[in-house]
């Protein structure tokens, strides 16, 4: 129907505005996509060493992605559209933070939005998969492992707490699993860093790898 591709678009849209450039422009920084990793995303602008541009980063990044599903949501249930409509929207702002139409379609790697996705499913499988993240980043340093095993863990959790923490629908398992997929092949340059011993950790500053 229109209004479900309506809130697809709307999803895509939001998920496109690149709050690592619109933050760091407005702070005065380097636009993050010319120093570090090259990614417009959180951990990138933490290399600047402005931890409050980064928060603020990963703040709008998630926000977004918790947006654009918490009122696809509330709008599909009120329209009475199927489930299918609300992943449809998870995969979009997601797609969005990747693939900005404001940026000529060269994003980030997701994961902030992706967390943020995964709050408005559930708070417990946000907690979940952020816990994860946490602590593979706190014990490496490597903010792109964490990113990567949460992306792998995510899904399971998805399914292991499905109709026990949460309802268990099939296009939504469907949509996190494409999220962790895409996800995954945005970290191939950290696979090969990772693999190399040539990935940066958090708090060593700036790096010109890219
Ligand atoms: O936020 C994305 C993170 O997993 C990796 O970022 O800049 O180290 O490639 P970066």
């Amino acid at each position: 129907s229109l209004s479900a591709l309506g809130l697809i678009i709307a999803s895509y849209l939001i998920g496109s505005i690149p709050f690592a450039v619109v933050v760091s422009r407005a702070m005065g920084l380097k636009d993050p996509r010319t120093f570090g990793s090259g990614n417009p995303g959180a951990t990138n602008v933490l290399r600047t060493g402005n931890k409050t541009a980064a928060a603020l980063t990963l703040i709008g990044d998630a926000a977004k992605g918790w947006v654009a599903v918490y009122f696809a949501a509330r709008i599909a249930q009120e329209l009475g559209l199927p489930p299918v409509v609300v992943a449809a929207c998870a995969l979009a702002v997601f797609l969005g933070h990747v693939f900005p139409v404001f940026l000529r379609f060269k994003g980030g790697k997701g994961v902030a939005t992706a967390l943020g996705v995964l709050l408005a499913v559930s708070p417990w499988l946000a907690l979940a998969t952020a816990a994860t993240w946490l602590i593979i980043a706190y014990v490496t340093r490597y903010s792109s492992l964490a990113a990567i095993l949460s992306a792998v863990f995510a899904p399971l959790f998805y399914l292991l707490g499905g109709n026990v923490a949460w309802p268990l629908d099939k296009p939504m398992a469907l949509a996190i699993v494409v999220i962790s997929v895409v996800l995954l092949f945005r970290h191939k340059a950290n696979i090969s860093r990772l693999l190399t011993g040539k990935e940066s950790r958090i708090g060593s500053g700036s790096k010109n790898a890219r």
